[in-house]
């Protein structure tokens, strides 16, 4: 079966495809940059608006397939911006009713791992998602993905590019702050929050923004803001090694492009003779292939149909039965 997976939660529209046999067969995206200030909704779904019909055409020619191969498609159903998740789902409804082929809607969240574990060959890790719009420890238990901690406020990603923005660095954050962390050694005390298993970023984001309007050196806040806020990661994730005894490792969302963060993460997982898993930067970050994948792995018949095929921006990973997985599988 060959599936073709539309992703579009937030600013990029993913176009992938990928047969039942785990062959990625192409991965296509695009992204709205904005000239200023942060995402708007309405933005995201005008681009994939625009971007949907020529990806969905960059994908065939790069499978060397026509849109007759294609046997179901998917697309996420949340979590992500509602405005974004209508104009995706009525692009995959028109799809899969002109090609008369099944439709399913998919959690964007699980995409990631399962993208993760096909590209990697981890088989049941831990894993740290860290992006813009979502930071999760997420670790498969008794027919779910448990999400067994997660931020209080707002995400990794979004409090580095909110951080980025507000000094007028740019956006996005991510990169820009760890150009300029790597300049120095030199760190300064920001609020450590970690409650449990759970993150806290909000008091940081407004610490860094103080201190650095105080005078501490740029080079110096970005290095502090890196090594607070990826030893708050390490540290959950490493707890939640203890607690699933799981021995792997696995990082993805685009935060996963931080070589700071992946070393603080690999040094940790060395200690505790855990494997650690990243999938290629492609797989990472938001992309298609993703979609397609969940979409393969959860297609039952019950769960296709426009009816089905309503959006859902608050979907929670654990609200996923995971029936792909043998429950007996430790
Ligand atoms: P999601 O919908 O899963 O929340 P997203 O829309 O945030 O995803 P991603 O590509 O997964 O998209 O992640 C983008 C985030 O990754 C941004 O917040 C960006 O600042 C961050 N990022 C990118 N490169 C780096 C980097 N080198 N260091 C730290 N953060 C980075
Ligand atoms: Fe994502």
């Amino acid at each position: 079966m060959i599936c073709l997976g539309i992703e579009g939660t937030a600013e990029k529209t993913g176009i992938g495809i990928v047969d039942s046999d785990g062959n990625i067969l192409a991965t296509c995206g695009d992204q709205l940059y904005p000239e200023v200030g942060g995402i708007h909704p309405r933005d995201a779904a005008e681009f994939h608006a625009q971007h949907i019909v020529p990806l969905i055409q960059d994908a065939l020619s790069e499978s060397n397939l026509t849109l007759e191969d294609i046997d179901l498609v998917s697309f996420a159903k949340g979590p992500g911006l509602g405005p974004a998740l209508r104009t995706i789902a009525t692009a995959a409804r028109s799809l899969s009713q002109n090609l008369n082929v099944p439709l399913i809607g998919v959690n964007h969240c699980i995409g990631h791992v399962e993208i993760g574990k096909l590209t990697t060959g981890a088989t049941d890790p831990v894993t740290l998602y860290t992006s813009g719009g979502n930071t999760q420890i997420i670790s498969y238990e008794a027919g779910r993905y448990r999400i067994i901690g997660e931020t209080l406020d707002i995400a990794i990603g979004n409090c580095l590019d909110q951080f980025s923005r507000d000094i007028g660095l740019g956006h996005p954050g991510g990169p820009i702050i760890e150009k300029h962390a790597l300049n120095t050694d030199d760190v300064v005390e920001l609020p450590y929050v970690v409650k449990g298993m759970d993150l806290s970023f909000s008091g940081i984001l407004t610490s860094a923004i103080s201190k650095y309007k105080k005078g501490v050196p740029l080079d110096v806040i970005c290095n502090s803001f890196q090594q607070t806020c990826f030893a708050m990661l390490c540290e959950v994730t490493e707890r939640a090694i203890s607690y699933t005894n799981k021995d792997e490792v696995l990082l993805c969302g685009g935060v996963a492009a931080n070589k700071t963060l992946r070393l603080m993460l690999k040094e940790m997982c060395d200690e505790h003779y855990v494997d650690f898993y990243m999938p290629p930067m492609k797989y990472c970050g938001d992309n298609g292939s993703m979609i397609a994948q969940v979409g393969l792995l959860a297609y039952d018949e019950k769960l296709t149909g426009i009816k089905n095929s309503y959006i859902n921006p608050k979907y929670r990973t654990d609200q996923v039965p995971v029936t792909w997985i043998d429950h007996d599988f430790k």
